[in-house]
Order: structure tokens, then C-alpha cells, then sequence
């Protein structure tokens, strides 16, 4: 007997540790993706709100359950490690453990800006898409939703529950590296985007998010940046492309951004959080730190941070702390956990889980083909040099940017893998970090021009060697030069120059054929000192996975492009609001503000930088407009293959005020026209410059004509008053103009709107 009880107890440890691994392995290393248990107890009555399944499942949490939902596991958490065990992670940025015992689902993260990132882990397909700015230069909620709903199908067929994307920064810096990621430069077309893309991605039961909240409107020095911003100039630009995308969709998670705004950093800045977001938007969802931007933990929790990602340096057993003492009410930590799980239940996280499957590639081809047709924007068509006729044309020179390979991608957490590898696998060892590769989708140009052209000589250079690109151009028909601008997060473009000196190559070739069409990969605005030399530009962002074909599609005409520029291409960085770049790449040696990759916590660091928004409200082609500077495209420029007049405006005055017009297609072809109406306010607004308030793009046969009629939104008529901290619609005389880009509106009208709302 005794001997049996020392046995037992020599055993006691042995069995407790076997305990331990197996209820720690069943929680960590279940296959990937797999829910933890089938969900029961009363929160599953798909009867009630999900505030009531919220409030009941909070309600049986421990204190220990609760902080658990409110942190990621750190990367290790995500890749796993030599020493950390295998977690049912699926490789997405962000992993968040369920809890079986309540059926609670893990939280499975991914980037998906412009498609599903980090799918290689497990060998997985996802479509990369044309960037988040080809996407806006379509000026079409279709096609925003198209590409929501793509994403957040894709999203689900790998097991994932969570995007990380919808990016609406404001272009206001043409410099900024994530300028590819976002949606131009104008609040309401970026916010009515980014709300049709995360309603149609919450659509397929994935919990839709936008970031980066806010005024990370440039990537250097992003964590130390402290931006200052007046409380009209943050509603009016900014905040109001947040505040729309929020509202029309409905999206569940909000991303702080790593710069302090106005002295505190946005991940706890109750202004940005608690005063705008929560209470004065009504946001019932949660916010999450963008990764290693949260820094404190009472004074965030206190702010209105939610979730600290990717680590639990201030949300893990500091905020247990916490709330132990009372620093943090216990009320405000089931706030938190409640804004989580009311958020998964009406995403569908708990009724309709995703379950894996092989992704459909043919839709995704489909969609990313659809949305670069319609996002690239045709800005020069000298002599109606373009389209070309796939039959007069004997030879046709292809020159520069890889195109016999691929197309350039916007690099840091956006990128999406390329199917197949990197089409140009980078040359020269070392290899640099993944994050800093430039990667190209298989998808050649060069390829889908000779398809386009059976019966032409279609011959490629690389462009290496502008003499030798210039001697083939001299010798063919059609001269087409890629031209390339590769741009990432992490930092800013330090110029709006064509790097690699790709603007002699296009002087060169330009000199050598009259007929010089080029064609612009790039992240964003660049200049083209050589434009008055060349006959056609075809600006083509990051186009995705499908880029050549779409291209091609444009240059023989299959497609007749129908873009608009949704940020303003000026003519040099001297017509900037700040020539200069406001903040400097940190030197290398700098080892505090270079982090091993994006998003790694920035040591805490000193060296704060003050940047002043001093354009104020003039934001994009606002501050052209209002310095009297002509850019070199302006906002909302984009030419088609046909033709388009506009006549008889009719205004619509009295508190719902509308406006009709009619537009004709005075071409010979079908094309779709983005009509577009811009409001200059009353003087009291101070505001002198024109704001876009409405568009509509209309699809038109060979001289058919419409009544186009489109309601001006009383909220987008508004100024923002710091006094009253609400909006404003001032009493006064509103002028009208309407037409195809912010400079060249033909039509004009005024309404009067008697008293405030
Ligand atoms: C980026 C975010 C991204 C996160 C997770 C950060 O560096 O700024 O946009 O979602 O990393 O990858």
C-alpha cells in the first residue's frame, strides 16, 4: 500500500505535466484552422442580437478567458518556432487562440489589402489583385465590391475569418511608399470605395476592416511621427474617408496607426478613438493596434484600444494587472471583450465558420483582369495613336520593365505571393529581406501584345541599354516602353522621378519613333519630363495577376478605357505642400528605427518628430486649385476612346438638392463615362476651392444619350464645426459644376440652402 501511494505520488508529476501537454496541445495544436469545439450555450440562439450573444458569453468568462481574446501570441504565435509549439494558426499577420470550453473560434488573420497574403505557407492560391488605387481609378462601386467580395471568398476558402485591408489613408503625400494600397486623394470617393468593398467582403461572413487610423499618411518614420492636424482639417480630409467607409458598410474592426497625432500616439488617442470613432460615429466594433504600435496599458485601454497586436507586451498579464487593481474598470475590459465577440457574431464567425477549400482561380483571373481594364487610366492619346490596329501594324517593339515576364507588385504586408514564384527572381546575392524583393506576377505584357498582333513582328529589349532600345524602337512600326516605379511599406519614394534613369530610356526610344506609347507601372503619381515627346500614356498602377492581358486589352482597343485618376499627377515636387519630404528616411545605422521587417515593434524611441499638416483642408487637387498650380493630370482626368458632351444642367434646390444633366457618347464606340460633380460652398465656409460631391459612371452606346440624375448628400455639402465639434450645412448660395475631371467641368448651376440641419 505504501509502496503503491509513493509510487503514486512519484507519478503525480509525470501525469500532471502529460495532462498539461495534452490540454495545452488540444488548444494549440489541433490542425490548422480547425475550431476548437462545436459551439454551444445560450449565445448560440441565432434568435438574439449579437450584443445579447455578447453580453451572455461575457458574462461566463473568467478574467483570464477574457484577456486572452484581447492580444495575439506574438509571431511565434503565428510562424511557430524551434521552441514554441505549432499553433492552429493558418501563417495569416495576426492569430488569436479560441476558447473550447465556450466554443469561441480562433481569430485568423490575414493582410488582404489587395488579395490574400502569406498563403505559401500552406502552398495556397490567392488572386493578387491590381492595387487598391487601380481599384479607385475605376471611380465604380461595382467594381470596389467585386473586389471586396474576391477577397473576402478567398479569405474564407483558406480558413481565414479576418482581413487586415481597406486601407484610406489620403493621398496627400504623392511620395508615400503604401500610395498603391489606398484610394487616392479625395475622403468621399476613397470612403464610399472602401465602404462598398468591406459591405460586399463582410457578405461572405468575414469580419471587414479598415486602417490606418489615422493620418499615417507617409511611411517614414511612421512610429515617431508626430502629426499635427487641426479638428476641421482631420473631419474634412482624412476622417471623413473613415467616417463614410465605416458607416456604409458597417466593417467590424478598425486599425490605430503607429504616428501620434497631436501628441499622442493614435493607439491611444481617446480623441481619434473614443470622442470620433465610438462615440461620435457610433462604431460598434473593436480596434486593433496596428503591429507594435500599441504602447501603453491603462492609458490605451483607457483610450479605447481593444486589441493589441501582434504581442501581449501591454494587453497580456499587464492589463490582468490592470484590472486587478482597478486602473482599468472591469467594466471597460468587458467592453473590450464584448466589442470582440459581438463583432464575430455578426460577422457569422460563430454560425457559419469558413471551412477550407480550393480557392475558384478562374473568378479570381477574371475579376483581376475586370478591375485593371477598368482601373487603368488612359492620360495622353496624341493623333488617336491608340488603339492600335491589331492588322496595319507590321512590328511593334515591347521595351523596358520586364515586360516579357511580369508585372510589378506594391511590396511590405499588401503583398500577395506570386502564383508560380517571382516571375523576375531578384539577380544579385545577397538576397534582400522578402519584404524589400520587388515582386513581378506572371503575367507578360510582351506575351499578350503578340496575341493581340498574330500578324506583327513583336520584338522585346529590356530597356537596359537605352541606344540599343531606341535602335529597335527606330525599326518597328509602335514603340511601347514599360516603365516601372516600385514602391513599398516601410518607406516613401525619396522622388516622383522614374527610378533607374527609365526617363532617358523613354527620351531615347521617344526620339526614335514618333509612335511611342508608355505604359506606367507604378505605385502612384510620378512626373514625365518627357510627356510633350511621346504619343500615348497609359497609367497602369500595380495591375495584378492579369495586368498584361488587361493592358493589351486597352492598347488594341477590345477594352476602351473608361478610368479616372483618383489623385493628382503634378508636375513636380515643387508644387507639393511640402517640397521637401517631410520626414527623412532614418539613416541605417539607426537601429531603433529600422525594424527587422514591417510592422516589428520600433524600439521605444526619442526622437519624435513634429509634421505639420499645415495644407489644411487643401488636400490633393484641392491645394492645386486653391495655390493656382496646374498639375500635369489632375484629379478625376482620364480620356476614352470616344467622345462625350455635356449639356442642359438642371439643379434641384430645398434641403434634399439634386442635381440632372444630360450626357451624350458623341463617338463611335461604347464606352462609360465617370460624370462628375464638384460644389464650391458659400464664402462663410471659407473654403474657396470646389470638393466632389457626387459622380456617377454611365455607360453609353455610340451616340446614345441619358438623363443623368444624382442626389447631393447634405453630409457631403458640410463643413466640419471644431466650435459646435459637428457638422455644419451653412445657409448660402452653393455653385455646381459638372463634367469629366476636376478641370474641365462644362456645366454650371447654383442652388440656395436656407438654415443649418
Ligand atoms: C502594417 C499593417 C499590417 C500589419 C500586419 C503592419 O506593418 O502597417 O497594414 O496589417 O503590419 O501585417
Amino acid at each position: 500500500m505504501r509502496n503503491q501511494r509513493s509510487l503514486w505520488r512519484l507519478a503525480q508529476p509525470v501525469l500532471r505535466a502529460a495532462l498539461i501537454t495534452i490540454s495545452v496541445a488540444s488548444v494549440w495544436a489541433q490542425p490548422p484552422g480547425r475550431t476548437p469545439q462545436k459551439p454551444k450555450g445560450p449565445w448560440m440562439q441565432k434568435a438574439l442580437s449579437p450584443d445579447q450573444r455578447a453580453d451572455l458569453l461575457v458574462s461566463a468568462m473568467t478574467l483570464d478567458e477574457k484577456i486572452s481574446l484581447l492580444h495575439g501570441g506574438g509571431w511565434q504565435a503565428v510562424f511557430g518556432g524551434p521552441d514554441t509549439p505549432p499553433t492552429r494558426s493558418l501563417g495569416g499577420a495576426g492569430f488569436i487562440p479560441g476558447i473550447a470550453r465556450l466554443g469561441i473560434p480562433d481569430l485568423q488573420m490575414a493582410d488582404a489589402a489587395v488579395g490574400v497574403t502569406r498563403s505559401a505557407k500552406f502552398g495556397r492560391y490567392s488572386t493578387p489583385l491590381p492595387s487598391g488605387v487601380s481599384e479607385a481609378s475605376s471611380w465604380d462601386l461595382k467594381v470596389a465590391r467585386e473586389y471586396g467580395a474576391l477577397i473576402g471568398r478567398e479569405l474564407r476558402d483558406q480558413g481565414y475569418n479576418m482581413s487586415l485591408g481597406g486601407g484610406v489613408n489620403l493621398t496627400r503625400e504623392p511620395r508615400n511608399g503604401r500610395s498603391f494600397e489606398y484610394k487616392g486623394e479625395d475622403p468621399i470617393l476613397a470612403g464610399r470605395l472602401v465602404g462598398a468593398e468591406m459591405k460586399a467582403l463582410q457578405e461572405q461572413g468575414i469580419i471587414g476592416h479598415t486602417k490606418h487610423y489615422a493620418l499615417n499618411d507617409q511611411e517614414n518614420g511612421r512610429s515617431y511621427v508626430n502629426v499635427k492636424a487641426g479638428k476641421r482639417a482631420m473631419r474634412e480630409t482624412d476622417l471623413l474617408a473613415f467616417e463614410i467607409g465605416i458607416k456604409e458598410s458597417g466593417l467590424g474592426v478598425v486599425m490605430c496607426s503607429y504616428n501620434l497625432l497631436n501628441g499622442d500616439y493614435a493607439c491611444e488617442n481617446g480623441y481619434l478613438l473614443n470622442d470620433v470613432l465610438k462615440t461620435q460615429w457610433g462604431f460598434q466594433g473593436f480596434v486593433v493596434s496596428d503591429w507594435g504600435a500599441t504602447h501603453s496599458t491603462v492609458r490605451a485601454a483607457l483610450a479605447g484600444l481593444d486589441m493589441e497586436m501582434p504581442g501581449d507586451n501591454f494587453f497580456g498579464a499587464a492589463l490582468k494587472k490592470a484590472v486587478e487593481t482597478g486602473a482599468v474598470p472591469v467594466t471597460r475590459i468587458n467592453d473590450m471583450v464584448h466589442r470582440v465577440l459581438r463583432t464575430e457574431f455578426a460577422a457569422g464567425l460563430f454560425d457559419n465558420p469558413p471551412s477550407r477549400k480550393v480557392p475558384n482561380i478562374f473568378t479570381g483571373l477574371e475579376v483581376a483582369q475586370r478591375v485593371a481594364e477598368q482601373g487603368s487610366v488612359l492620360l495622353k492619346n496624341a493623333g488617336g495613336q491608340l488603339p492600335l490596329a491589331a492588322s496595319g501594324i507590321r512590328s511593334i517593339a515591347v521595351i523596358g520593365s520586364h515586360a516579357d515576364a511580369g508585372v510589378p507588385s506594391g511590396g511590405g504586408s499588401a503583398q500577395v505571393d506570386p502564383p508560380g514564384g517571382n516571375a523576375v527572381p531578384p539577380l544579385h546575392p545577397p538576397q534582400p529581406p522578402w519584404y524589400e524583393q520587388v515582386i513581378w506576377h506572371p503575367s507578360s505584357p510582351l506575351k499578350a501584345i503578340r496575341t493581340k498582333a498574330p500578324g506583327a513582328k513583336v520584338e522585346y529589349n529590356p530597356g537596359t541599354d537605352p541606344a540599343a532600345a531606341a535602335a529597335l524602337a527606330a525599326a518597328s512600326d509602335v514603340a511601347i516602353v514599360f516603365v516601372n516605379q516600385p514602391t513599398s511599406e516601410g518607406a516613401d519614394v525619396a522622388s516622383l522621378s522614374l527610378p533607374n534613369d527609365q526617363d532617358a530610356l523613354v527620351r531615347a526610344v521617344a526620339s526614335a519613333n514618333p509612335h511611342t506609347v508608355v505604359v506606367l507601372e507604378t505605385g502612384g503619381a510620378v512626373t514625365m519630363p518627357w510627356i510633350d515627346q511621346v504619343s500615348a500614356v497609359l497609367a497602369a498602377w500595380f495591375p495584378g495577376i492579369r495586368g498584361g492581358e488587361a493592358i493589351a486589352s486597352i492598347l488594341f482597343g477590345d477594352v476602351n478605357p473608361s478610368a479616372k485618376l483618383p489623385l493628382t499627377f503634378p508636375r513636380s515636387e515643387a508644387d507639393l505642400p511640402h517640397p521637401e519630404l517631410a520626414v527623412q528616411p532614418p539613416p541605417a545605422s539607426d537601429a531603433d528605427s529600422v525594424p527587422p521587417f514591417p510592422g516589428a515593434p520600433y524600439k521605444e524611441n526619442k526622437r519624435q518628430f513634429d509634421l505639420e499638416f499645415n495644407e489644411g483642408l487643401k488636400v490633393g487637387y484641392k491645394w492645386y486649385d486653391a495655390e493656382g498650380k496646374t498639375p500635369l493630370f489632375p484629379f478625376g482626368f482620364g480620356l476614352s476612346y470616344t467622345t462625350y458632351a455635356y449639356s442642359d444642367l438642371k439643379v434641384t434646390p430645398g434641403p434634399a438638392p439634386a442635381v440632372a444633366f444630360t450626357l451624350k457618347n458623341t463617338g463611335t464606340r461604347p464606352g462609360a463615362e465617370v460624370a462628375q460633380v464638384y460644389v464650391t460652398l458659400p464664402a462663410a465656409a471659407g473654403e474657396p476651392f470646389k470638393r466632389l460631391v457626387s459622380w456617377d459612371k454611365v455607360r453609353l452606346a455610340p451616340g446614345e444619350a441619358k438623363t443623368v440624375t444624382l442626389a447631393l448628400d447634405p453630409h457631403y455639402l458640410s463643413i466640419f464645426d471644431p466650435d459646435k465639434d459637428a457638422w455644419s450645412l451653412l445657409p448660402g448660395e452653393y455653385k455646381v459644376h459638372v463634367g469629366g475631371s476636376s478641370r474641365d467641368l462644362p456645366l454650371s448651376g447654383t442652388f440656395g440652402i436656407g438654415g443649418s440641419r
